[in-house]
């Protein structure tokens, strides 16, 4: 897969060199590109935002530096066989999801625009929908100063999902939100700590058991702390086996 990242601040994506996501790059798992959106601007100051129409507070990133940036990046791909797919982030898009971190995985490129400021004149989106899926998405219903720091998450939780990138696939399958519950509690030795015992039955060995509790567990913590994902919740869609546990 490829990802490209536009940024005023491409420092802030360093991070990104770090860890799974970066063996992965050193792999040639993950094309990874990071673009100075100023390096798109033409003027001496290489501006990139000015005051919003009908006033108001802050600035707003101007759509030419923006054209220029997205049209040279979708041009440095010529092997894409379909639209890449402009991610915007913004505490106005559509939620960030792991539903939708697979759905991303499966495509060929990813484009991130970080905005900063108010945003991004937004016939930048008017513009770009005729090169790219354009899906402005939010991590969550809290502002951040940019989009650089929703790129980092979005793009681990994407690159994750990529073969060969998380060494032990099945460590994908047991994790929250795989299967619309939170992840069971973990333990590993000492079986004692702290006067506090690992529950009993991770020492039986009975895997059947195990498997239960774990289920129960699972069911448990997503009532307390995520009553809203266990509205959705649907057991007729986990395996057989796994349903005897609800
Ligand atoms: N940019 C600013 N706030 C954001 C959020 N909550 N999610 C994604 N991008 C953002």
């Amino acid at each position: 897969m490829r990802i490209d990242v536009v940024s005023i601040f491409p420092d802030y994506l360093a991070p990104l060199e770090l860890s799974l996501i970066g063996k992965a790059c050193q792999d040639g798992l993950l094309d990874l590109r990071v673009h100075d959106l100023r390096d798109f601007t033409t003027d001496r100051h290489r501006t990139v935002d000015d005051t919003p129409y009908g006033g108001g507070a802050g600035m707003v990133m101007k759509s030419e530096p923006w054209a220029q940036a997205l049209a040279s990046v979708a041009a440095g791909n010529t092997e894409a066989a379909t639209k890449p797919v402009l991610i915007v982030p913004s505490p106005a898009g559509e939620r960030f999801t792991q539903a939708a971190a697979h759905e991303l995985a499966a495509e060929e490129q990813l484009v991130f625009a970080c905005g900063r400021y108010e945003g991004i004149d937004e016939r930048v989106m008017e513009w770009a929908a005729e090169y790219f899926t354009v899906r402005p998405m939010s991590l969550g219903d809290y502002v951040l100063n940019g989009g650089e720091v929703a790129v980092l998450a979005m793009v681990e939780a994407i690159g994750r999902l990529l073969p060969g990138v998380v060494g032990n696939p099945e460590s994908l399958v047991e994790e929250s939100h795989s299967d619309g519950l939170l992840e069971y509690p973990v333990y590993t030795k000492p079986s004692s700590w702290r006067d506090r015992e690992v529950p009993a039955v991770l020492l039986s060995g009975n895997h059947g058991k195990i498997a239960q509790w774990r289920r129960h567990e699972q069911y448990r913590r997503t009532a307390e702390r995520r009553p809203d994902l266990l509205a959705e919740f649907d057991a007729a869609k986990l395996p057989r086996a796994d349903r005897t546990a609800f």
